[in-house]
């Protein structure tokens, strides 16, 4: 049987273990999971897909708040066979992101007059950043517990919450290495929002969740366009701060194990060196092999001003120049918002002074740089 997004593999979590210290201020781990029996394959640059189930202390906590014993039959949107509510919360839908519907539907069955007030005045709101925070600092369950007057039915609460989506991780083993084995390097996700702790579902599935050694973790391989030269001798440049390191770990751990000539080169960040310098013996391991060619490094937090991956570049800008020369390809991986808009730009810098041409001729050399398969994103 073949197996895909549309029919997971039920794999086997066989190591889980922490990389950040207990003392850092961030929660980073790494998952093994098998692939043995599946029939799977993978190739470096690929991403795992997870089907995560919500936390059971949420879905208890959502049905206290709302009145329900969880038992109210319900049908999820596009499949027909009725299941208990309960099954739903755990199972089909996100107990987070509550929108206006929702919060129109509250308005419609509250009972109390202040809380419905409270909640026209809610949805007549005019300044949208106001309106957009509002309500993005709340969950389900904190809707239900400001408006206990408003009771909708288990049936028009579950039409109006969003379908659990499984989650995608960067790879971050190879398979010439591990050919029925997948790993993973994953930032645990915890925050506050109206003053409540909060959890990420999947990485925490992950992390607190999941059995070890069960056959019960639905699992897909998602291909990707990021990977390798398919030319061994190319040098890569590898921009991976933070979890954006796993893919990395797949690339020179692959050309490790293939003896693969090309030079290889990575910058990696995060916030202390002492806490949060995740596979630190494998690239040491790495270097003095040789299959690591430079690593270079910032730790954000080690000193009074920030340092991030793009200053280490900017430093050694002459000879990541001279790398490019020589046909290097430039991979980044990891956040999206801040730090591969600031790498991206830091390179458009590098190109201009290095190459010595305009900010425009830098801005249409790195646009062929793309086109040509060169400078390669895996952002999130
Ligand atoms: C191609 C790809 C590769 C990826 N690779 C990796 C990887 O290798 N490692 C990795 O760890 N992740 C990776 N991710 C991210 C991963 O898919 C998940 O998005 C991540 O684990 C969070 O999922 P979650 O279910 O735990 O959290 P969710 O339940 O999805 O919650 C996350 C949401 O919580 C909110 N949130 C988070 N932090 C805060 C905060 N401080 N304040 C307010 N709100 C907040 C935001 O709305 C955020 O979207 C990748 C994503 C993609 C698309
Ligand atoms: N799309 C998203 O919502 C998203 C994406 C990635 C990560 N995250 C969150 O961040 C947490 C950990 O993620 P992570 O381990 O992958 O990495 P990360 O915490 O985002 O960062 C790793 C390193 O990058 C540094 N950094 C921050 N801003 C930067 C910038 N503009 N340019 C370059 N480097 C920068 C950080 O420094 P400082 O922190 O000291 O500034 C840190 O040293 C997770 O809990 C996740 O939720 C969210």
């Amino acid at each position: 049987m073949a197996y895909d997004k549309n029919n997971p593999f039920p794999a086997r979590l066989v190591d889980r273990r922490r990389l950040s210290s207990p003392a850092s201020q961030k929660d980073t781990r790494h998952f093994s999971v098998s692939l043995a029996g599946s029939g799977l394959t993978y190739k470096c640059g690929d991403s795992l897909g997870v089907f995560p189930t919500n936390n059971p202390a949420a879905v208890a906590a959502l049905l206290r708040a709302a009145g329900f014993t969880g038992d109210e039959a319900v049908t999820i949107p596009k499949d027909p066979a009725p299941i208990a509510l309960r099954e739903a919360w755990a199972k089909r839908v996100a107990l987070n992101g509550p929108t206006y519907k929702f919060v129109q539907l509250l308005h419609d069955r509250a009972t109390a007059a202040d809380q419905k007030e409270a909640l026209a005045a809610r949805l007549a709101e005019a300044d949208p950043e106001k309106k957009k925070a509002w309500l993005e600092q709340r969950e389900f369950v904190d809707l239900f517990e400001e408006f206990p007057s408003a009771r909708p039915s288990a049936q028009e609460v579950v039409e109006l919450q969003r379908k659990l989506m499984p989650r995608l991780y960067s790879i971050s083993s190879a398979p010439s290495r591990y050919p029925d084995e997948i790993h993973l390097t994953v930032a645990v996700v915890r925050y506050e929002t109206n003053g409540r702790p909060r959890e990420g579902v999947c990485s925490t599935y992950l992390a607190d969740r999941a059995r070890m050694e069960q056959p019960d973790l639905p699992i897909f391989v998602a291909e990707s366009h990021f990977g390798l030269p398919a030319d061994d001798n190319v040098p890569v440049i590898m921009v991976g701060p933070g979890t954006g390191v796993a893919p990395f770990r797949s690339f020179v751990m692959d050309r490790a194990t293939r003896g693969a000539k090309g030079p290889n080169w990575l910058f990696f960040g995060d916030q202390r060196k002492e806490h949060d310098f995740l596979y630190a013996d494998e690239w040491a391991a790495y270097l003095a092999s040789g299959a690591l060619t430079r690593l270079d490094t910032a730790f954000s937090r080690d000193q009074a001003a920030k340092v991030y991956v793009q200053d280490r570049m900017r430093e050694n800008a002459a000879e990541l120049w001279q790398w490019l020369q020589q046909g290097a390809y430039f991979y980044v991986c990891g956040d999206a918002k801040r730090m591969a808009k600031d790498v991206d730009a830091a390179l458009h810098a590098l190109v201009s002074e290095q190459g010595g041409m305009t900010p425009e001729a830098a801005v249409e050399w790195v646009k062929q740089f793309k086109k040509d398969g060169r400078y390669q994103r895996d952002v999130y």
